[in-house]
């Protein structure tokens, strides 16, 4: 080896550990808190379809109070655990449920895949996060169930409580089949 290119694979082992240094690989999440996120977003997803299932009969305002409380509900009892769980859009009703940080990059991935022509059903994403934390998400796909509050004619009833209620709601004119959003969870 000639002086030069000696030091020419210092300087390189030098930039190439410099670049290691600013970019530290990300571990994959834990295989359990994968686990464990999956059985809390479908306890969400059960718990949420099944209340909306039992009050929709009762008319939009006993649905409505449902939809709003049970996300609420199971975040103060995951947060023994130090669970946080909660709802993420691009059309929040409302507003703290707005997509942002690893949540919009989750439905960043799971828009492309519905682009794309993909099943979201069984979809999911899961990362750790810088500080050591293990994120997990799944798509929330809007059913003729969700149409009474999401859909694009809405009773009078119903339109009169969001107004109300949500006075910025951007969550209308959906149609079944369309990704209205994810359920996310962060496990420590
Ligand atoms: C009875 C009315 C009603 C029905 C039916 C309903 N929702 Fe909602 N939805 C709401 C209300 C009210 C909120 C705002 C909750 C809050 O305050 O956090 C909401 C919020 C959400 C959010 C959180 C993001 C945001 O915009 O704030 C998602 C995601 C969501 N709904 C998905 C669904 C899906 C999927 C279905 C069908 C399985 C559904 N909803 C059915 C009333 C309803």
């Amino acid at each position: 080896m000639t002086e030069l290119s000696r030091v020419l694979v210092a300087a390189a082992l030098v930039l190439a550990a410099g670049c290691q240094k600013k970019e530290p690989r990300v571990e994959p999440p834990p295989p359990e808190k994968i686990t464990r996120g999956k059985e809390v977003i479908g306890t969400l997803k059960k718990t949420l379809v099944g209340a909306l299932t039992k009050e929709l009969p009762n008319g939009a305002p006993a649905a409505i109070a449902a939809c709003s409380s049970l996300a609420p509900a199971l975040a103060q009892s995951l947060s023994t655990e130090g669970i946080q769980v909660g709802r993420a859009t691009r059309k929040p009703r409302n507003p703290a449920n707005a997509a942002a940080g690893w949540t919009a990059d989750a439905l960043t991935r799971f828009e492309k895949m519905k682009a794309d022509g993909k099943d979201l059903a069984g979809a999911s994403y899961a990362r750790r996060l810088p500080d050591g934390r293990t994120a997990y998400a799944e798509p929330l796909v809007i059913q003729d169930l969700c149409l009474a509050c999401h859909g694009t004619d809405l009773a009078p009833d119903v339109t009169a409580i969001l107004a109300e209620k949500y006075p910025t709601d951007t969550a209308t004119g959906y149609a079944a089949g369309d990704l209205r959003g994810l359920a996310w969870v962060e496990l420590p």
